[in-house]
């Protein structure tokens, strides 16, 4: 299976936008699914909703042995590569999981430190040697663009094979987005779902990946209001910011968490990212005390509201909320297992055998 992305050099390509690039990303026969994840920007409404659907198929035929012993030969002939440059759990283990439950065997690199890279290998080399062995590459990089650079390259190469980008720089984490829409589809699934409802987005929204993202794909239902609670240095990037503007959507930029609270049917918090620092303890001297979600705001939340957070979390969120029934990260973070099941299924083709066999 080839994409598109065969079709433009690589100069141009980087030159478009996000939207323009998606329009290389799929090929033929996937029905608009993609071949190389590597934006929010790849998934409209219709994609999230096929995926969701996919998603809690695969999920009801894991249940029983005979469905979990059908899911696991569908990809058994195929190998899956996971390079992540960058730590991880959830990513790492929930793809991991997500393999193994359609059957494809995996490999890994976790630390460029064990990989050829030590010995001077550029990362071009590294990402087309594992081509050479696997068949589709899961990776995670602080290097903003990578996983679309590699993704041309490998499909201007001669053993083409999909890209997911699992989390790039401080620019993108696609499938994170993905499984924080599928919460949000499955919380508010039987309460009139995502349309019309206010997301509060609070910590450190600067240098947040997950946060673009996810604003990103809450531009793709209707009248969803997005409210973004941080000190002013970690405030919401102007990027996003432009995206809401032109797309009219509704949105807010705030200092007060308590504030926001009430009205928010989702609360997604979020971690300070001083892994990003530029300079070694810059984070540390901002005042961060205002930005975290404790009893006092869980009195304050809706009753059917949520609470999300990507995780890991330090102490934004205070382990007193675990067990409220609004406390939602725990089953974001499963979910996420079962969404990229779904994704992965369906970059091989996979989307109608699954949705239609018998089980
Ligand atoms: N949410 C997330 O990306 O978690 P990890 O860094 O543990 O993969």
């Amino acid at each position: 299976m080839s994409d598109r992305l065969a079709d433009i050099g690589w100069e141009e390509f980087r030159g478009l936008s996000p939207e323009a690039k998606s329009g290389y990303l799929s090929a033929p026969g996937l029905g608009g699914m993609p071949y190389h994840t590597l934006f929010a920007q790849q998934f409209d409404r219709l994609i999230l909703e096929r995926l969701a659907a996919l998603a809690n198929r695969i999920r009801f035929i894991s249940k029983s042995r005979e469905g979990a012993l059908h899911l696991k030969g569908l990809l058994s002939h195929k190998r899956a590569m996971l390079y992540f440059s960058q730590p991880s759990s959830r990513t790492f283990l929930s793809h991991l999981a997500a393999c193994q439950i359609l059957g494809l065997t995996t490999g890994s690199v976790r630390d460029a430190a064990t990989s050829s890279e030590f010995k001077g290998e550029s990362k071009e080399d590294s990402i087309r040697t594992f081509s050479s062995y696997f068949d589709m590459i899961i990776m995670r990089s602080p290097e903003q663009g990578l996983a679309e650079k590699m993704a041309w390259e490998l499909s201007n190469s001669s053993r083409p094979v999909p890209i997911i980008n699992a989390g790039s720089g401080k620019d993108q984490h696609p499938t994170q987005a993905l499984l924080d829409i599928y919460t949000l589809m499955r919380s508010f699934e039987t309460k009139g779902g995502i349309d019309g409802r206010t997301v509060v987005f609070c910590g450190d929204l600067m240098r947040g990946r997950t946060v673009r993202s996810l604003s990103y794909l809450l531009t793709r239902f209707e009248g969803v209001r997005q409210v973004f609670v941080a000190p002013q240095e970690l405030q919401v990037p102007a990027d996003v910011v432009m995206v809401l503007a032109k797309k009219g959507v509704e949105f807010e930029v705030t200092d007060s968490l308590r504030d926001a609270v009430p009205g928010a049917d989702a609360v997604y918090m979020t971690r300070i990212q001083d892994e990003w620092d530029e300079s070694k303890g810059a984070s540390a001297k901002i005042d961060t005390s205002r930005f975290k979600f404790g009893a006092k705001e869980l009195a304050l939340l809706k009753a059917d509201a949520v609470i999300m957070h990507p995780l890991p979390r330090r102490d934004e969120i205070a382990t007193c909320c675990d067990r409220d029934p609004r406390a939602m990260y725990w089953r974001q973070m499963r979910n996420g297992m079962w969404i990229r099941a779904a994704l992965i299924a369906a970059t091989f083709g996979l989307e109608r055998e699954i949705a239609e066999c018998g089980y």
